[in-house]
């Protein structure tokens, strides 16, 4: 049996679309005991970022036009809640303290209106040195004034990102001592976490410092809801598969409510092929990694818009059980993934990660390396149709292209 998955399929992951009846899982409910408590979805956000396609070029009107895209094109009702605006929104601050929005956004509580009249989520960004990233305003000194800032603006979601800190405090407070360092670090999240916390308002806490002393360890219990594992993305495949690949073995962290952050979604980026998009969207699912598209919305082709929203693959990506997928094993340039799914499900990813369809060939399915036995029927989610496993088969798959089934009763 030979099986393709072939350039045009996101042609039919559109037609699977049409006649879906799988919708994302609900995010689980929190315990009533803990319904006093500011509660965040439980499951990984999904939203939009400013930063990976307008970077500093992001102001008002490219977060209303967002906003805007996310309902019409169907993804809001897919579950792309969050509209984030990332780093070059800072301003300066007054006499008091207060932070101001630049030029670029004139009335952020009148934007976070917007967003939410819309219904939907807004996000921020700031970082705890002195400076973010883009050299604008951090929060030091100034951290519960922000997150207070935050809060009256309606804000529902912060990326507090390290950058200046580590030259202005860690640097300068300890320098040649790597853990005090790396203590000062996590007091400056923790103090954040509270700060968002004593605002009373349910805001997505979300870690950015690249990985640094195993952030998966600590970051929950100050409260963080995602963290990132590595360095920045960028839309090459060569990049994104490096991300993934630091990604086996932290699988154990992630959990209802805090999560490894590969960084945000490249799809429909750069000149990453449509095999790429697809391999890089399954792979987000199967980490049960956050979905943060970051692409230029108005914009978007068809069949973009068609891996985005294949709900299907939402659905595992948005799976309740929230149990992060593995690599199940290797073999040459291909690659298996599995993630265990709510209700015994099981989604199998098979991957050729290498820049030749035939690096690894013929390459044959070991189900007994998934723990399966005999036949497993299930659902290919990128064409929507029926498809049987079995052990030994052989599967062909184009360069960094990929095959993904849902096998709701594996044997
Ligand atoms: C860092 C982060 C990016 C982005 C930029 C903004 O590089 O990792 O995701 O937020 O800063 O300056």
């Amino acid at each position: 049996m030979r099986i393709l998955t072939p350039f045009s399929v996101a042609v039919l992951a559109l037609a699977s679309l049409i006649g879906n009846s799988q919708e994302p899982a609900p995010p689980q409910m929190a315990p009533k005991a803990q319904l006093a408590a500011p509660q965040v979805p439980q499951t990984p956000p999904m939203g939009w970022n400013s930063w990976n396609y307008f970077a500093d070029k992001v102001d008002d009107k490219g977060v209303r036009d967002a906003a805007d895209q996310l309902v019409s094109t169907g993804m809001k009702d897919a579950g792309y809640i969050y509209v984030n605006i990332d780093d070059t929104w800072e301003g300066e601050r007054d006499a008091s303290g207060v932070l101001h929005a630049n030029s670029k956004f004139p009335d952020m509580k009148a934007l976070a209106d917007y967003v939410h009249s819309k219904g939907l989520k807004i996000g921020i960004y700031s970082g705890p040195g002195p400076k973010t990233c883009a050299r604008y305003e951090g929060s030091l000194g100034h951290e519960e004034q922000d997150a207070q800032l935050y809060a009256q603006w309606g804000i529902d979601y912060l990326k507090y990102d390290l950058c200046s800190f580590r030259e202005a405090v860690m640097a300068k407070q300890a320098p040649n001592d790597k853990a005090a360092q790396m203590r000062l670090m996590i007091a400056a999240y923790d103090k954040m976490g509270k700060a968002l916390k004593a605002t009373g308002r349910p805001i997505v806490y979300s870690l950015c410092q690249y990985g640094w002393d195993a952030v998966w360890e600590w970051a929950p219990a100050l409260g963080g809801n995602l963290w990132r594992t590595t360095g920045d993305i960028s839309p090459h495949w060569d990049r994104i598969y490096a991300i993934v690949s630091q990604q086996a073995g932290l699988e154990s962290y992630a959990g209802p409510g805090h999560w490894n952050d590969p960084d945000m979604l490249e799809v429909g980026n750069g000149k990453l092929t449509l095999a790429e998009n697809r391999s890089h969207f399954t792979l987000w699912a199967i980490l049960a990694a956050p979905l943060l598209a970051g692409n230029d919305l108005p914009n978007m082709k068809p069949e973009i818009k068609a891996i985005l929203t294949n709900r299907d693959v939402i659905a595992i990506d948005q799976d309740p059980l929230g149990k992060q997928g593995v690599r199940a094993y290797s073999d040459g340039e291909v690659e298996v993934w599995t993630r265990q799914l709510s209700g015994g499900a099981l989604a199998v990813a098979v991957i050729n990660v290498g820049d030749s369809r035939y690096e690894t060939h013929p390459f044959h399915l070991n189900l007994a390396k998934l723990g399966l036995h005999g036949p497993q029927a299930g659902k290919d989610l990128w064409t929507g149709k029926p498809i049987t496993l079995t052990d030994n088969q052989p599967i062909e798959i184009e360069s960094h292209d990929v095959l993904l089934v849902r096998i709701d009763a594996p044997k």
